[in-house]
């Protein structure tokens, strides 16, 4: 899934700059070794896509793209990326990298380049937009930053040695933007390279604007960064749906049992526990949404243990097995089928308990009640059923 656009209001005026005048580099030649797995991270899949393609379509209308790869990927880039692209050999460093895309740009008719990361997939055209409106405003540089929220310790094999002050301090992301000539100048200047493009922009002695970072932008550097980026994209949610559905027989007695509230009646339910069959189909629905059986696999109904069971035993072991999987409830709907007894008045109580016994909020939790119009055996009032659904949620 693919997150949504961001909000028109949080976002930049649009881009002042023609998209005619802007490249667009996208650094894309390293290893990848601090991210494991063996493999460049920028070929990875992430929820359904490369990393790579998903940093490129980030900056689709903003400019002519120039992906910069490593000279052994060359026939891969070629076979796996689509649009209007062109490819070059990277160096044996970011800056080299960068050196040579910038030196593959045909330069007429370009005033500026953006140069990003190929690992910053989750960049936002708002980030985008707002380092192309502080160059169209007359930056020879702008890039975007996060002030440092944390404090700052020194550290020595795995103890604490000193502080820093996090006052004025920024995290820097990409695109990095700059008037293109003055880019090229510095690193031609400066062949000895640095972390990144605004390092080398200052020292050539441009300023350089901050605009404003954003965290979903970060670098995938290392293994777990896969995984908030697949959280980020909510490709991590694991979304389960089960369905529940019982049914017991009116006989002898003055209550029923339904959804864990005792409700007076001129007759009882049959069954082997308590025969509350709204509960029953919850329990179901659960095991259901897990692939994990029913009621009878885990409650043998030949077990004498379970005779006369009151049914919330049930209910609450299928909830503690969502959660030993890794999941949460994210709602429960139980419809109850019978002519009599009138499930309106307690409708209220009966969300209640099955909440209290879920540990879930009573807003997750529907219960209603329809008549089948004196039809079939509910109708004839033989007795009553219950269909029930459940989501779980896991992974996120
Ligand atoms: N990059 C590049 N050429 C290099 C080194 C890095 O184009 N010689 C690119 C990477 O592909 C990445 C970006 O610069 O998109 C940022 O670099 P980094 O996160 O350090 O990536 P890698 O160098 O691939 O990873 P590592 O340092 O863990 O090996
Ligand atoms: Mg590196």
């Amino acid at each position: 899934m693919d997150r949504p656009a961001p909000c028109p209001e949080t976002e930049p005026a649009a881009p002042a700059l023609p998209r005619d005048r802007v490249a667009v580099v996208i650094t894309a030649a390293g290893r990848g070794l601090r991210a494991g797995e063996g493999r460049p991270k920028q070929w990875r899949d992430l929820a359904g896509r490369s990393v790579l393609a998903r940093s490129i379509d980030a900056f689709a209308g903003f400019g002519r793209i120039v992906v910069v790869v490593h000279p052994d990927d060359m026939a891969r880039a070629v076979a796996d990326l689509s649009g209007p692209v062109t490819l070059v050999a990277g160096g044996d460093t970011r800056s080299a990298s960068v050196r040579a895309g910038l030196a593959s740009l045909d330069a007429s008719g370009l005033t500026h380049v953006l140069i990003h990361d190929g690992a910053r997939p989750l960049v936002s055209r708002g980030v985008i937009k707002g380092v192309l409106a502080a160059l169209a405003a007359g930056a020879p540089a702008a890039a975007p930053a996060l002030p440092v929220a944390d404090a700052l310790w020194r550290g020595d094999g795995g103890r604490v040695t000193g502080f820093a002050d996090r006052g004025g301090l920024y995290r820097a992301q990409t695109p990095q933007g700059f008037v293109l000539e003055a880019i090229a100048a510095a690193h031609r200047a400066h062949p000895e390279g640095a972390a990144d493009d605004v390092e080398l922009a200052h020292r050539a002695g441009l300023p350089v604007t901050i605009t404003p970072g954003d965290d979903d932008n970060l670098k995938l550097t290392w293994p777990a960064d896969f995984d908030r980026a697949r959280r980020i994209l909510g490709g991590g949610m694991d979304i389960r749906l089960g369905n529940g559905f019982d049914v017991h027989a009116f006989g002898p007695g003055d209550h029923v049992w339904l959804c864990g509230v005792r409700v007076p009646h001129g007759a009882g339910l049959v069954g082997h526990s308590d025969a509350d069959v709204g509960m029953h189909a919850l329990t179901d629905a659960i095991y259901g949404a897990l692939a994990m059986g029913d009621i009878g696999r885990h409650f043998p109904p030949s077990d004498p243990r379970w005779k006369g069971a009151e049914s919330h035993v049930f209910l609450a072991h299928a909830a503690a097995l969502a959660r030993e999987q890794g999941f949460r409830l994210g709602n429960a709907d139980v419809t109850l089928i019978c002519e009599h007894p009138k499930v309106g008045p307690h409708a209220a109580a009966m969300q209640a308990r099955l909440a209290a016994i879920l540990g879930v909020e009573a807003a997750r939790i529907s219960v209603k009640a329809t008549t089948s119009e004196r039809l079939g055996f509910t109708g004839r009032g033989e007795g009553i059923a219950a269909i029930a659904t459940a989501t779980l949620i896991g992974g996120a």
